[in-house]
């Protein structure tokens, strides 16, 4: 018994011309995409986020200087150097130095002198970062990398 929703069966030659066209269509549509994705690189290289501060002469033991341009604070002590982002860790304002530590503007955040959070809304402390020394004998640091908070890098 066959009921108005049964069709006619495919030939089987219709169907396999039909099983035909659509892999070698899906195929095609492949290697386009393929083709047009080619260009563009999968893995984007990152700017390197090292740069030379200069000769360890240059920061005397006792002192701190903000690097213009890096949102960085330089501290010098008895122990090395040590570098400090001033970058907030909540939405990235950067914080201004004040008594007693440091304020964001934005959001009211405050650090303390080491960078240490004393109220919110950021979840935690600036961040101190790596500080090396490169071939030629100057400071680097890696705002890439960072480190414990109170690491001093000492010659
Ligand atoms: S960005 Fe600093 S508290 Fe929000």
């Amino acid at each position: 018994m066959s009921g108005r929703l049964d069709g006619d069966p495919i030939p089987r030659r219709d169907f396999l011309g039909l099983a035909g066209v659509w892999t070698t269509t899906i195929a095609l549509l492949g290697s386009l995409l393929g083709m047009i994705r080619l260009p563009k690189p999968s893995v984007l290289p990152e700017a390197s986020r090292r740069f030379r501060l200069g000769k360890p002469e240059d920061f005397p033991p006792g002192t701190s200087k903000v690097i213009s341009g890096q949102n960085v604070l330089v501290i010098s002590s008895g122990s090395g150097i040590a570098a400090m982002s001033l970058v907030c860790t909540h939405l990235g304002c950067i914080v201004a130095k004040t008594e007693g530590g440091f304020s964001c503007p934005c959001h009211g955040s405050f650090f303390d002198q080491d960078g240490q959070i004393k109220a919110g809304p950021a979840p935690r402390g600036l961040r101190w970062l790596e500080v090396t020394r490169a071939v030629d004998g100057r400071l680097v640091v890696n705002a890439g990398r960072e480190v414990d908070p109170g690491t001093y890098y000492s010659a």
